[in-house]
């Protein structure tokens, strides 16, 4: 069965806030991720953050806190909070923290040099999912509307208010992508994902997950194909742990047998989510998603992007421009504690990849459906409501 194309949706303001009981009759009673948030700002202005660890899972389900930018830096850059929507959320809550450092008398100039500083530094952690500055620079940006007219100690408690709005902002449209992308799941229809985009990468519910919860929670069946994602396992150690979580039934696969199961007809879709989306459509993402659009391509398999507003870049006219995160060999040779590759070894470990928007059936975002993807179809959603 597969999903229906070419489905657009205008943006309507709908936003599904309250959580939604799940109507699939697989509710496993192991609901404890339920109960703890990928990311909590626990206190006031002063307060500190604290996060899901997620290179524990799915082994320990373990919350570190952060009480300063450094911590918040450390744990974006070691993936302890990952995915894009997340990152974003965590850099927000690290600017309040940076900010805690100033006396309570700071004046003006004072402050500006340290909110540059911290703004600074957080930008430096990771450089691929374009949500990290577009949420540092929205938290400039609040700062700079209120420079003439409020006093550092206002200002500092009006940045703390706009992390939170940040939060819970990011609650709202990951419902309403999900909202959005249930229409296209069919009941009984199979999907594949890759990487993990869903709860655990955003405030909560996910973007491309998001689809499934959705689904799942309208009364349709379906099912989950989750790539392992090598190098480091966040569809095999997240994603198929979250879904599991949230009862949906989830088939876990090696990233290298995407393509058999696409030949064997097991896949009606591919839902991912995205890092940074370029003017004209084309999509960063986990490495490997690239290649799971060309076999869909190749298989005439619909796949589509799940992201919001925040992730497109329109700076950038194509994907040629994305920074691609390079990380450490180590991650391929003992991602896990066992060397799997002879020492010294040259090893090439980009994170990201960008697929060409000419795969991309449509990008769910909270506003609607964009399809055909073309950079005149973007510029149509993301204009100003
Ligand atoms: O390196 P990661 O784990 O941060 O990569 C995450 C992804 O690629 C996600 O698919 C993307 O950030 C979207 S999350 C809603």
């Amino acid at each position: 069965m597969r999903a229906e194309n070419g489905v657009r949706l205008l943006a309507d303001a709908i936003f599904l806030t309250v959580e939604i009981s799940c109507k699939t009759d697989r509710i496993t009673p192991l609901m404890t991720y339920r109960n703890i948030e990928t990311l909590s700002w626990i206190g006031g202005c002063n307060g500190s953050l604290k996060m899901i660890d997620q290179t524990l899972l799915p082994a320990e389900l373990k919350e570190i806190t952060c009480k300063d930018a450094e911590t918040v830096w450390e744990a974006v850059k070691k993936l302890r909070v990952r995915g894009a929507p997340a990152i974003g959320i965590a850099a927000a809550y690290g600017v309040c923290l940076g900010l805690q450092t100033l006396p309570d008398n700071a004046d003006l100039p004072a402050f500006k040099a340290r909110l540059d500083e911290v703004a600074a530094y957080l930008a430096t952690s990771r450089p691929t999912a374009v949500n990290l500055f577009w949420a540092i620079d929205r938290m400039k940006a609040k700062a700079e509307s209120l420079f003439e007219s409020k006093s550092a100690a206002e200002i500092r408690e009006a940045l703390f208010a706009e992390a939170r709005s940040i939060h819970e902002e990011d609650r709202q449209i990951c419902r309403a992508i999900g909202k959005h992308g249930q229409m296209l799941i069919q009941n009984g229809s199979a999907w594949l994902t890759h990487c993990n985009a869903g709860g655990l990468a955003t405030a909560d519910y996910g973007t491309a997950l998001a689809l499934f919860f959705a689904a799942a929670e309208s009364g349709k069946t379906i099912r989950v194909f989750a790539d392992e994602t090598r190098p480091l396992l966040q569809g095999a150690r997240l994603t198929a742990w979250e879904l599991m979580q949230r009862g949906i039934d989830v088939t876990l696969i090696c990233d290298s047998m995407a393509a058999l199961v696409m030949r064997q007809g097991k896949i009606d879709g591919v839902a991912v989510g995205a890092d940074r989306i370029a003017a004209n459509g084309d999509t960063a993402n986990k490495i490997g998603t690239y290649g799971v659009a060309v076999l869909a391509k190749a298989h005439g398999i619909p796949f589509y992007v799940a992201a919001p507003v925040s992730t497109f870049d329109l700076t950038l006219a194509d994907g040629s421009g994305i920074p691609i995160e390079e990380r450490g060999a180590d991650e391929i040779c003992e991602g896990f504690g066992k060397r799997t590759a002879p020492d010294g070894v040259r090893v090439y470990n980009p994170a990201f990849d960008v697929t060409p928007a000419a795969l991309i059936t449509g990008i769910i975002t909270e506003r609607g459906i964009i399809s055909p993807v073309s950079g005149k179809n973007i510029a149509a959603m993301l204009s100003p409501v």
